[in-house]
């Protein structure tokens, strides 16, 4: 009688559908269209994952660990708005763009020489990272007094003794809390010693040097300014 009972109630479901019949119908349902919406992200993680892969990187690029230690850096502080100075063709660029899109951040860069920012609007496009980054082709001493607005994230990369002016010129625009990394610390530590000698004695800021990578044997300065 129970058989009967149960193969009756079969019956009477399947007419009514597999959605009727089949409990879990609208978490699968849900889980369907998560699939066809996250297809599209899953084709794009690829796309990214083997223009990295296949990136030509110049000798003036940063190192893949450098690169992954800018993107974590953009993703742990939340960044907003950040600026890097000395683009180059863009590798560190991208990585620090996919950090800015997950944080719904935005990146600027600024690259002096143009075939160099040509090459890195390619490679931005490349990545599909149009939205999150920006880059400006000039010299970043007369390009930062123009930037308007503040920023939380800054790279250094340029001409090295220049530092500390670019520095300076960014300083009245960083919010309290902002990270500011400078590579190329040990090899070039003397070429940026007024810049070093400039943020120690700011009570405002903390400042630590470390190596992401052994690729260059250099090193990156992590600075955080307190208020
Ligand atoms: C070490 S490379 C940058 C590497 C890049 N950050 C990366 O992650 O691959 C330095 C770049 O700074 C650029 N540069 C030099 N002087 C500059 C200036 N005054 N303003 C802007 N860019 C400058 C150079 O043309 C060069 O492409």
């Amino acid at each position: 009688m129970k058989r009967l009972r149960l193969a009756h109630w079969l019956v009477v479901c399947s007419a009514c559908g597999p959605i009727a019949w089949f409990s879990p119908a609208p978490a699968a349902a849900a889980e369907n269209q998560q699939a066809a919406q996250s297809a599209p992200a899953a084709e794009l993680e690829r796309t990214r994952q083997d223009f990295v892969k296949n990136f030509q990187r110049i000798g003036l690029n940063t190192t893949p660990g450098d690169a992954a230690f800018l993107r974590i850096m953009v993703e742990i502080s939340g960044a907003q708005r950040g600026v890097e100075v000395g683009t180059a063709t863009g590798y560190g660029a991208i990585h620090m763009g996919c950090g800015f899109e997950r944080n719904a951040g935005h990146l600027t860069t600024i690259e002096i020489d143009p075939r160099m920012a040509e090459a890195a609007r390619q490679n931005i496009a490349g990545m599909k990272l149009e939205k999150s980054i920006s880059i400006v082709q000039g010299d970043a001493l007369k390009v930062i007094p123009k930037l308007e607005g503040q920023f939380d994230f800054v790279f250094l990369d340029a001409v090295k003794r220049d530092y500390l002016k670019y520095f300076k010129g960014l300083e009245p625009l960083l919010k309290p809390g902002t990270v500011i990394i400078a590579d190329n610390v040990i090899q070039s530590a003397r070429e940026m010693q007024d810049f070093f000698d400039a943020v120690r004695q700011d009570p405002n800021y903390r400042m630590v040097i470390l190596r992401a990578s052994d690729e260059k044997k250099d090193g990156m300065a992590v600075i955080y300014k307190l208020k």
